[in-house]
This record gives C-alpha cells, sequence and structure tokens, in this order.
C-alpha cells in the first residue's frame, strides 16, 4: 500500500509558490514530486514507487533513464551542446536520415520542432502553402497541440476556452464504432458511413477551398480510436480525389506505441505529411517534427519556407532520438511493444471486461490501449458524463485514487483508463498493473444501474 502524503521538501514548496502548471487551477492542484525513475518505474520524495502506466504523458516509449540514451545526450553535451538551426549539424543530420527511412511512401525530409504543437502548426502551414487552399478539415474527439492553430484543430473540450481560433477550421466526425455518430452497427459500416460524411463535408465546404485533413492516425487521448480497416485508404483516396494534403498526428500514436514505427504501417497507408514528438525520444530531451514528402518539399525548392525555430533540430534533442532509434532496433522494441497487445494486454483487458459490469468496451494496439467505463452495458451510458469535472468526476477519480494506492500510476480521461505502458515494460509488469485495474474496477462496479 503506497502512501501520496508527502512532506512540504523544497522541491515543494518551490513549485507551489513558483510553477505555474498546465491546464490546471493552480490552487486547486497538488503535485507529487518524482526524485526518481528507472524502466517502467518511478518514485517520489518518500519513496512510494508507482509503475509508470502512462509513460509519463504517454512519450516514454523507453522506459525511463535507459543508460544508453543517458550516455548518447551526455556524449552530445560534451561535444557540442547547441547550433543555430542553419547550420548543419551531425547529429540533426542522422536523426533526419533515421527517421525518414522508417517513414512511408516517399517521405524523406523532417523539419524538426520542439513538440508535437509545433509540428501540427508547421504541417498545415506546408500543406495550405503548397496547395494554395486554406481550409483544414479536423476531427472531433482529437488533440492536436494547445497553440494556436493546434487548439483550433483540437476537437475536443480544451478547445472551447480559446475560441475564436482561427479561420477556416472545419470539424468533423471520426469512426468509433462503440458510440458511432452514424448509427453504424459493425466495423464495415462504420468505415463506410464515416467517408461518406467526410466526402459530404468536402462537397459542402468546397473542395477547391480545403488544403488538408488532420487526423490522428489512432486517436489518443480522446479514447484510442482505431480506426476501421479501409478508414485510412479511404481517406487517402478522397485526398487524392480532391488534391487535399493527407496530415497524420502521430505524436502520440507513433515511434512504436502502436506496434509500428508509425502507426500507418498497420493499414500500409503513406500520408503526405507525419507529426510526431513523444516517442522519437521519450522525451528525454524535448524533440517534435513533420516527415514531408518529396512533392511538398519541393514546393520550398526554389521559395523560402515561412517558418523556423531558434531549437529547430536542437544537437541535444537529435542525438537522443538517433540513440532511441538505434536502441529500438537493437532491442526489438517495437515487436515486444505488439506482442505485448496481442499477447499480454489484450486478452488480460478483454478478461476484465467479461468479468466487471462497468467495462463497456476494451480496444487498443501494442501499448495503447483504453477501458471504457459505463454505468450499464445496455444502454452504454458513461460512468461519468462527457468532459465531467468536481463531483461528476467522483466516480473516475475513485477508481484512480484506488490504482495509485497500490502503486500503480494510470492515464485517464472522461470515462476512461488507457494502459498506456511503456514498451519495454515486462510482462509480469503489465500483468501486475492489470491486476491493480482489475481491483480498481471494483470502485467502478459500484455504480452499475441494473
Ligand atoms: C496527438 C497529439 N498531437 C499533438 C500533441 C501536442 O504535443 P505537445 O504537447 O508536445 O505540444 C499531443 C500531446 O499530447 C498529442 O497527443
Amino acid at each position: 500500500m503506497t502512501s501520496l502524503e508527502t512532506r512540504p521538501s523544497t522541491a515543494k514548496t518551490n513549485d507551489r509558490s513558483h510553477v505555474f502548471h498546465s491546464w490546471s487551477a493552480q490552487g486547486l492542484i497538488n503535485p507529487v514530486v518524482i526524485a526518481g525513475g528507472e524502466g517502467s518505474w518511478f518514485w517520489d520524495e518518500d519513496g512510494n514507487r508507482f509503475l509508470d502506466f502512462s509513460s509519463q504523458l504517454v512519450n516514454l516509449n523507453i522506459g525511463h533513464q535507459h543508460p544508453k540514451l543517458v550516455a548518447a545526450i551526455q556524449a552530445q553535451a560534451a561535444t557540442l551542446c547547441t547550433v543555430a538551426p542553419s547550420f548543419a549539424n551531425d547529429a540533426r543530420g542522422e536523426a533526419a536520415r533515421l527517421i525518414t527511412e522508417r517513414a512511408p511512401g516517399d517521405l524523406d525530409m523532417v523539419f524538426f520542432t520542439n513538440g508535437g504543437a509545433e509540428a501540427t502548426e508547421n504541417a498545415i502551414r506546408m500543406a495550405r502553402l503548397h496547395t494554395g487552399k486554406h481550409k483544414v478539415l479536423a476531427a472531433y474527439r482529437s488533440y492536436h497541440g494547445a497553440t494556436g492553430g493546434a487548439i483550433t484543430m483540437t476537437g475536443d473540450p480544451r478547445r472551447w476556452p480559446s475560441e475564436p481560433g482561427y479561420p477556416g477550421v472545419v470539424h468533423f466526425w471520426g469512426p468509433y464504432p462503440y458510440r458511432s455518430a452514424f448509427h453504424s452497427s459493425s466495423d464495415a459500416e462504420e468505415c463506410v458511413r464515416a467517408l461518406a460524411h467526410l466526402e459530404d463535408t468536402i462537397m459542402v465546404e468546397g473542395a477547391g477551398t480545403i488544403g488538408a485533413i488532420i487526423l490522428e492516425t489512432v486517436v489518443g487521448t480522446n479514447g484510442i480510436l482505431v480506426p476501421p480497416d479501409g478508414y485510412l485508404a479511404g481517406v487517402r483516396d478522397i485526398c487524392d480525389r480532391y488534391g487535399i494534403v493527407m496530415i497524420c498526428d502521430e505524436v502520440m500514436c507513433g515511434f512504436g506505441r502502436c506496434g509500428e514505427w508509425f502507426a500507418v504501417d498497420r493499414w500500409g497507408v503513406a500520408p503526405d505529411l507525419i507529426c510526431f514528438a513523444k516517442g522519437v525520444n521519450s522525451g528525454y530531451v524535448p524533440l517534435g517534427g513533420v516527415i514531408i514528402s518529396r512533392r511538398i518539399a519541393d514546393t520550398f525548392k526554389e521559395r523560402p519556407y515561412p517558418g523556423g525555430l531558434t531549437y529547430s533540430g536542437h544537437p541535444l534533442a537529435c542525438a537522443s532520438a538517433v540513440a532511441s532509434i538505434n536502441i529500438f532496433e537493437e532491442e526489438g522494441i517495437i515487436a515486444n511493444a505488439r506482442r505485448l497487445g496481442t499477447e499480454v494486454i489484450g486478452p488480460a483487458l478483454r478478461a476484465l471486461a467479461d468479468r466487471h459490469p462497468s467495462v463497456g468496451d476494451v480496444r487498443g494496439l501494442g501499448c495503447f490501449w483504453a477501458i471504457e467505463l459505463v454505468r450499464s452495458k445496455a444502454t452504454r451510458e458513461p460512468l461519468v458524463p462527457y468532459n465531467a469535472a468536481g463531483p461528476a468526476a467522483g466516480p473516475m477519480n475513485e477508481v484512480v485514487a484506488a490504482c495509485k494506492r497500490e502503486g500503480v500510476w494510470p492515464f485517464s480521461h472522461f470515462n476512461r483508463i488507457h494502459v498506456c505502458p511503456p514498451l519495454t515494460t515486462t510482462d509480469d509488469d503489465v500483468r501486475h498493473g492489470i491486476e491493480v485495474i482489475d481491483a480498481a474496477l471494483a470502485e467502478a462496479d459500484k455504480y452499475v444501474i441494473a
């Protein structure tokens, strides 16, 4: 049993006095002070240990403190810490080569950013300039980052306080078989209807005005929504027919999270632009980017690309990406993520769904899974309402607290618990974490209506 009580250490006092935290009412939070981590575990300053079932912010694909990754950053720091973006540099070039070699289709150039939001911002800038068309179609139930354009494209309540956003962003419904916007009764039907809806949206918005469609290949925070087979190929076809740039946001689902280098690989689809961040180097140093098709890169062959960042292709970040990609290859990390999904996590979660009346649906792939909690399997009423806060979110908070008491740190969002451990987690640790969730679900079962 783990205690979350912390004494007010200097770290805690400084944090509470001076650190302004993301997405939070500053007076209502009590951040746990993290003292260290190793592999799939981290611990607080009181020595309470947690199994990291959320990979921090679903970015720690390689686990905490991988010795070779730490050594690569140290070696780069000893060689050259920083260079301006206009220069060429070993680490930057090698990172771009390794990333593009793994990317699908003709995606063979990289624009480096510091994180995911800057990647989606630059992707839409590229698409608009390449096509000369300004509108962007983005999905409801999506997250693309918190900067101006990225939050406008976001299809969840995080966008609301930043409205009105940028003009020209239009939202559409993507596939979600469990809560179909199209009243579908099968994955195949959902696929056909979601594609028809997308094409209808293009018809009424005007194909001649739409430069890009952006979507998360597998939707992350908004529910681990795995697209039905055929959906991404259908979007590719629509984009080709209407001269629209297809942007896949793989900030969360890329770099092994879904058991592939890129989630699109599972369906053999090549978009025009891929946005990445997080798992590229597990966030040891901030890094993101856009992988660009040759055709779009050529738009900027004679004409300057009107965008840049002081830290684009930062050597410490790029050296860590190089090391991380090499470690993934040496240690078979992608294959391990895929195997964990098919052999360990998937079967264990399906067993939970059979046992617990509060588990409405489980879905995912690789190390990227959701447990969707309901008050009734028959009506699918969510355990807590959409975007619940305060007392309305109570039942979910009870499940999460029960996990943390037993030393497992889950990722929770709305009425879902996500299972997103590092891709290097041992089978035993994964099984242990799911056993803890199993016990914690008793808290949710209490709210089930007969
Ligand atoms: C799919 C997706 N896109 C973009 C972002 C934004 O990335 P960042 O927080 O690095 O700006 C996130 C972050 O969670 C994400 O999940």
